[in-house]
C-alpha cells in the first residue's frame, strides 16, 4: 500500500476546501430557482408548518437548501445518516435523543419527569434555540419517531411558549420507513392501523396543520413524455400506460458503462467486488483520514467509504461537484491510471469521464463537517453551524453497482436497473426515476403491471385527499 498520509501536504493546495453542504449542491452555486420553486420558497418563508413534496427530480432538495440558507435559526435533520449528510444536518434520532425502540404514545406524552429528562439532555438547547425544524426524506421517518418529535414540539410550545415551524420535505411515493423483521410483531401490536409506519397517518401530523406544497415541474428528466410516464407510475399507474411507455423506450440491452442499481446491498457489494477482482491491474487502497477531536464526527455517516479500493480500469462515480465544472456529483467514469508523488503516494486519480470523454485528474477532497451549536446573538439564542472536524479522501466511489436506497436523491446519466429483488413499495419508482435520459436506462427483471409493488394505496389516498383539501382551501399558486 502506498503511503497516503505523506502526500497530504503536497496535495493541500490542490484540494477544494468548500464546505460539505455546498459541495453537495448538485447544480452548482449559480443555478437559480425556477418560478415554481421561488413561489414555494415564499410559502416556506411564511412560517407555516409545511410539507414540501413533488415527484422525483422536481428540485425539492435543491429548494430546501435555499430555504435553509435564508433562514435565521434552523435545525436541519433527516431520517437517515446518508440523507443527513446530503443536506448537511443531523439524523432526527440524534437531534431529538430518540430511543432506538418502538415508541408508544405514553413514551412521548412528555409529562414532568420526561420533560425534565429531555431538557437536561445535551440537544435540548438546539431545540430551544431554533425557529424552524427541517426534516428531509420524511417518507422514511417512522410514525412513532414522528410522534416523538411532534410531542417535543408540543411540549416546548405549551411549557415555554416557544413555537417552532416544522418543514418536512420528501415524497411518500418513494422509500417507506424501515420496520425490521424482528420488530414487525411488536409494531403491529402497537400500531395496528398503520402497518407501513407512515408519518402522515399519525394524529400528530393532522394536529400540526401541515400545509402541502407540491412541486410539479420535473427538472431531472430531459423530456416531458419521460417525466409524464414516471408521474403515472408515482400515482399507481392503474392502466399500465406509464409502465408501457418506460418499457418501450428504455434501452433493450444493458447500457455500456451504466451503473447497475440493485435492490439489495449484498447484490451491489458483490457486483462491485467481483468486477474489481476481475481486473488484473494492481490494487490501490486509500484510507479516509478523519481529522477531528469530536467523538460525534466519528459516528457520522461519510460521503465516502472508510477505505477506498481502486484499480486502473475500475468504474467510479464522483461524489462532489467539481468547482472547475469537469464533473458533477454522480458523474460516471473509468479509472485510467494513478499519478504518484515523489514519495510514492497517489497524487491524482486520472479518470476518463463518460459524459465528456475527457481524462480528468482528480485530487483528494476535504469535507468539512459542521455541527449545530447554540450561540447567543443579541438578546436571543440561535443555531449556528461550526466546523467539528474534517475528513479527506478522493471524491470517488466504486460504481459498477449501487443500491436503490443509496440512490434515493441521486441523478444518473446511464443506468442498468435490476428490479428482480425489489420488495417494497416506492423502491421501483425510486429506481426508475434516477436517470435523466430514458434511452440510457436498461431494465433487468419484470416491472409488475399489478401496481402492487409500484405504489402504496394509503399513500395514493393521502395525496388525493391533500389535493382536494388545497383546492378547497385556496387556489394555490403552486398546484398539487
Ligand atoms: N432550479 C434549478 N436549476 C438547475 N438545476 C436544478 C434546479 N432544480 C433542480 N435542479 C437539478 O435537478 C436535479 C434534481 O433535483 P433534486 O435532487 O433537488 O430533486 P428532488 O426533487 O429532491 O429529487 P428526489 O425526489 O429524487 O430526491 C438535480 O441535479 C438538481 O441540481
Ligand atoms: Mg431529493
Amino acid at each position: 500500500m502506498k503511503n497516503f498520509e505523506t502526500a497530504k501536504d503536497t496535495q493541500k493546495n490542490q484540494m477544494n476546501n468548500a464546505a460539505s453542504a455546498a459541495a453537495q449542491t448538485p447544480a452548482g452555486a449559480n443555478a437559480k430557482l425556477n418560478a415554481e420553486q421561488a413561489e414555494a420558497l415564499r410559502i416556506l418563508q411564511s412560517g407555516a408548518n409545511c410539507f414540501l413534496t413533488g415527484s422525483a427530480g422536481t428540485g425539492k432538495s435543491f429548494l430546501l437548501r435555499s430555504f435553509i440558507e435564508s433562514s435565521r435559526s434552523v435545525l436541519v435533520t433527516a431520517s437517515t445518516g446518508i440523507a443527513a449528510v446530503r443536506i448537511g444536518g443531523l439524523t432526527l434520532h440524534s437531534a431529538f435523543c430518540i430511543p432506538r425502540k418502538i415508541i408508544t404514545s405514553r413514551d412521548c406524552a412528555f409529562d414532568d419527569a420526561q420533560w425534565a429528562r429531555l431538557t437536561r439532555g445535551k440537544r435540548y438547547r438546539l431545540i430551544h434555540a431554533c425557529d424552524t425544524l427541517v426534516i428531509d426524506e420524511i417518507s422514511m421517518v417512522r410514525a412513532d419517531v414522528f410522534k416523538w418529535v411532534a410531542g417535543v414540539l408540543r411540549a416546548e410550545r405549551e411549557r415555554t411558549g416557544h413555537k417552532i415551524q416544522l418543514v418536512c420535505c420528501g415524497d411518500f411515493h418513494q422509500l417507506p420507513p424501515v420496520i425490521g423483521s424482528q420488530e414487525k410483531t411488536a409494531w403491529n401490536t402497537a400500531y395496528p392501523d398503520n402497518p407501513e409506519g407512515f408519518a402522515f397517518q399519525t394524529q400528530e401530523w393532522k394536529d400540526l396543520n401541515i400545509r402541502m406544497i407540491s412541486l410539479t415541474q420535473v427538472v431531472r428528466q430531459r423530456t416531458r413524455e419521460h417525466a409524464a410516464a414516471l408521474d403515472l407510475l408515482r400515482r399507481g399507474d392503474p392502466d399500465g400506460t406509464g409502465r408501457n411507455w418506460i418499457l418501450k423506450n428504455a434501452a433493450p440491452k444493458p447500457v455500456p458503462n451504466g451503473i447497475c442499481i440493485c435492490a439489495t446491498r449484498k447484490e451491489a457489494d458483490s457486483k462491485n467486488e467481483k468486477a474489481l477482482d476481475k481486473l488484473d491491474t494492481p490494487l490501490e487502497s486509500v484510507p479516509t483520514v478523519i481529522d477531528s477531536t469530536s467523538d460525534e464526527l466519528k459516528k457520522l455517516t461519510m460521503v465516502v467509504e472508510p477505505k477506498l479500493h481502486l484499480k486502473a480500469g475500475a468504474r467510479v462515480m464522483t461524489v462532489i461537484n467539481d468547482p472547475g465544472g469537469r464533473f458533477q456529483n454522480g458523474s460516471l467514469g473509468t479509472v485510467r491510471e494513478f499519478i504518484y508523488d515523489d514519495d510514492g503516494s497517489i497524487m491524482f486519480v486520472r479518470v476518463n469521464m463518460d459524459d465528456t470523454g475527457m481524462d480528468v485528474d482528480i485530487a483528494q477532497h476535504k469535507w468539512e463537517v459542521k455541527l449545530p451549536e447554540c450561540v447567543d446573538s443579541g438578546s436571543e439564542a440561535c443555531i449556528r453551524y461550526s466546523t467539528a472536524g474534517e475528513y479527506t479522501q478522493f471524491p470517488l466511489r466504486l460504481a459498477w453497482a449501487c443500491t436503490i436506497h443509496k440512490s434515493q436523491g441521486a441523478t444518473y446519466n446511464a443506468a442498468n436497473i435490476s428490479v428482480k429483488r425489489v420488495w417494497e413499495t416506492g423502491q421501483m419508482y425510486v429506481a426508475l426515476s434516477r436517470c435523466s435520459d430514458i434511452s440510457r436506462m436498461h431494465i433487468e427483471g419484470r416491472v409488475s403491471s399489478s401496481g402492487k409493488v409500484l405504489q402504496n394505496k394509503a399513500v395514493i389516498k393521502f395525496y388525493e385527499a391533500e389535493r382536494e383539501k388545497s383546492k378547497a382551501a385556496f387556489a394555490p399558486a403552486v398546484s398539487a
